[in-house]
C-alpha cells in the first residue's frame, strides 16, 4: 500500500488529501500537523474550516484510511509520498517585510524531512511558493539527510477556492506537476500522476518543469485577482458615468475570448492567497531587475485597496460626512460565502475604516465567531498567519462599546443608522428588509458592497441605497466626492 504523509491540516491540506483518500482507498493518507487543537478538531464531528460537502467525505473514509495526527515524525518517516502544504505568509520583518514569502514553516517541514527520513521520498509542495523553491528545498534535503537517501522534489500547487473545495476536487479545470527533467524526476512525476489518474481524465493532468508549475501557480492568482480589480476599477468609472457595472460586465464578458468569470464587482477581494501571491510575484521581479513589471502587478492590490477605501469614504460622505457615534449593522464578515474564513476578508479594512471614524459596528456573520471577529481587528496587517506575532493592537476595533457580535441581524438592525454589506451569503438577498427599515434611524441607508440586494425594491421601501458600480441614487449624486487618504 503507497503511504502518503500531508505536513499541515489547514485549508488546502486538509480537503485534498480526504479527497485523494476517498478517491484512492488503495492508499494511506496521513494528515499531520503541529497545531495539537487543529488536528483534535480534525478528528472530532465539528471539523475546523467550513466547506459544503467536507463533512461526508471525510466522514466516509476517516480511520479507514484517512488519519490526522499531531504525531509529524513518526508519519513522515513511514511515508512514501510527503506533501507539504504549510502556510507561506507574507513576511512580516526583515527583508522584502511587506512582500515576499516566508518560508519559515516550509523550511522548517523540509529540515523534518531531512532528520528524519531513512528511505527515498517523494517531496510534494503543495503549498504556494515563490518560483524556484524547489531548488532551495533540494540543498536543505540533500544537506541534512542520511547517506543513501534519495529526494525527488515535485511542484503540484492546489487550485482549489474555498467554499468550493470539493466540487474543484472532484472535478478540477487541471492537476499540474512539475518535475526535473531527470530520469528520476520523471518517474517521481509519473507515480503522482498515477495518484490523481484514480479520478481525474489524463488529458487535465498537466506536466511541465519544475519552474514552470511553481510560477504558474502565481501567474494563475495574480491574473484572477487582474480581473477583479479590472471591473472595479471600471465600476468606479459607472458611478461617475451613470453606467451599470453589471451591464458592461455582462456585455464584457459574453465576449468568448473574456469570458463570464470573475467578473463580479466588489467591495474588494479578499481571502488568503491573491495578494499574499501578487506581492510575492512583485518581490520576485524586483529581485529580478524587473521594475516595470513589479509596478504592473503591483498595481492590482493598489486598486484593492483603493476600492476598499472608496467604499468607507462613500458611507461616511452620504451620512452627512460623519458616522461618529452611529451605529451601523455590518452583515457579513467571512471573505466570500460558504466560508467562515475572514483571512484578508475586505470586512476588516471597511470595519477598521469606519471605527476610524467612530463609528458603533454591530456585525453580523453566520459563519465566523465573536472572537475571530474581535482578533481580526485588533491585528496588525500581515500578522494574522503569524502565531508568534499575534499580538492585539487596537484595543479600540475591540472595545465592546464600539464592537458588538450579534446573532440576529433584526435585532442588530434596530437604531442602526446603515447597513454594510460585506459578504454574499445568500440569506442577505431574502432578509425582511421592510421589517429591518422600520426598526432603523432614518434616513436609512444601505451599502451594498456584493451588490446582493434588490436596488429598486429597497428604495421603494424608503432606503437610500448605494450598491458597487451602478447608477447612484439622487442623494449621493449631488455630494462632493469624499478626498481619498
Ligand atoms: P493554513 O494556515 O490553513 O494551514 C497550514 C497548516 O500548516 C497550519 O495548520 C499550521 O499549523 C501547519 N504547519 C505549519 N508549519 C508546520 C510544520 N512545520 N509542521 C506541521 N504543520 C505545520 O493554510 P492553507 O490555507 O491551507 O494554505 C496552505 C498553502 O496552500 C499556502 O501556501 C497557500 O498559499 C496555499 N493555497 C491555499 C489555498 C486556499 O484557498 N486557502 C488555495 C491554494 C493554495
Ligand atoms: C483563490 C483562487 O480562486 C484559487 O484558485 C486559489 O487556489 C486560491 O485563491 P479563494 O481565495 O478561495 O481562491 O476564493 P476566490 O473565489 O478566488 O475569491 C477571492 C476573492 O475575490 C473573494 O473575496 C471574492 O469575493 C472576490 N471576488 C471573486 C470578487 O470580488 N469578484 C469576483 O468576480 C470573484
Amino acid at each position: 500500500m503507497v503511504k502518503i504523509c500531508c505536513i499541515g491540516a489547514g485549508y488546502v491540506g486538509g480537503p485534498t488529501m480526504a479527497m485523494i483518500a476517498y478517491k484512492c482507498p488503495d492508499i494511506q493518507v496521513v494528515v499531520v500537523d503541529i497545531s495539537v487543537p487543529r488536528i483534535t478538531a480534525w478528528n472530532s464531528d465539528r471539523l475546523p474550516i467550513f466547506e459544503p460537502g467536507l463533512d461526508e467525505v471525510v466522514k466516509s473514509c476517516r480511520n479507514t484510511n484517512l488519519f490526522f495526527s499531531s504525531d509529524v515524525e513518526a508519519h513522515i518517516a513511514d511515508s512514501d509520498i510527503i506533501f507539504v502544504s504549510v502556510n507561506t505568509p507574507t513576511k512580516t520583518r526583515g527583508l522584502g517585510a511587506g512582500k515576499a514569502a516566508d518560508l519559515t514553516y516550509w523550511e522548517s517541514a523540509a529540515r523534518m524531512i531531512a532528520d528524519v527520513a531513512k528511505s527515498d521520498k517523494i517531496v510534494v509542495e503543495k503549498s504556494t511558493v515563490p518560483v524556484k523553491t524547489a531548488e532551495a528545498i533540494e540543498k536543505i534535503l540533500n544537506h541534512n539527510s542520511r547517506d543513501g537517501v534519495n529526494f525527488q522534489i515535485l511542484s503540484n500547487p492546489e487550485f482549489l477556492a474555498e467554499g468550493t473545495a470539493i466540487n474543484d476536487l472532484t472535478n478540477p479545470d487541471r492537476v499540474l506537476i512539475g518535475g526535473r527533467q531527470t530520469p528520476e524526476g520523471q518517474k517521481a512525476v509519473a507515480v503522482l500522476k498515477g495518484v490523481y489518474a484514480k479520478w481525474v481524465p489524463e488529458d487535465r493532468i498537466i506536466t511541465t518543469n519544475l519552474w514552470s508549475a511553481e510560477l504558474s501557480k502565481l501567474a494563475a492568482n495574480a491574473i484572477l485577482a487582474q480581473r477583479i480589480s479590472s471591473i472595479n476599477a471600471m465600476s468606479a468609472l459607472c458611478e461617475a458615468t451613470g453606467a451599470n457595472v453589471a451591464e458592461v460586465a455582462y456585455a464584457v464578458g459574453k465576449d468568448t475570448r473574456i469570458g463570464p468569470k470573475f467578473l463580479n464587482a466588489s467591495v474588494g477581494f479578499g481571502g488568503s492567497c491573491f495578494q499574499k501571491d501578487i506581492l510575492n510575484l512583485v518581490y520576485i521581479c524586483e529581485c529580478n531587475g524587473l521594475t516595470e513589471v513589479a509596478n504592473y502587478w503591483r498595481q492590482v492590490v493598489q486598486i484593492n485597496d483603493y476600492q476598499k477605501l472608496r467604499f468607507v469614504n462613500r458611507v461616511v460622505s452620504s451620512m452627512f460626512n460623519t458616522v461618529s457615534g452611529k451605529k451601523i449593522l455590518v452583515l457579513g464578515f467571512a471573505f466570500k460565502k460558504d466560508t467562515g474564513d475572514t483571512r484578508e476578508t475586505p470586512a476588516i479594512d471597511v470595519c477598521l475604516g469606519l471605527l476610524g471614524d467612530k463609528a458603533k459596528l454591530s456585525i453580523y456573520d453566520p459563519q465566523v465567531s465573536e472572537d475571530q471577529i474581535r482578533r481580526d481587528l485588533a491585528m496588525n496587517k500581515f500578522d494574522w498567519d503569524h502565531p508568534q506575532h499575534l499580538v492585539p493592537s487596537s484595543p479600540t476595533a475591540n472595545s465592546k462599546e464600539m464592537v458588538t457580535v450579534t446573532f440576529d441581524a433584526y435585532e442588530a438592525a434596530k437604531g442602526a443608522h446603515g447597513i454594510c454589506i460585506m459578504t454574499e451569503w445568500d440569506e442577505f438577498k431574502s432578509l425582511d428588509y421592510q421589517r429591518i427599515y422600520d426598526g432603523m434611524e432614518k434616513p436609512a441607508f444601505v451599502f451594498d458592497g456584493r451588490n446582493v440586494v434588490n436596488v429598486e425594491e429597497l428604495r421603494k421601501i424608503g432606503f437610500v441605497v448605494y450598491s458597487i458600480g451602478k447608477p447612484l441614487d439622487a442623494w449621493m449624486k449631488d455630494l462632493p466626492a469624499a478626498p481619498l487618504s
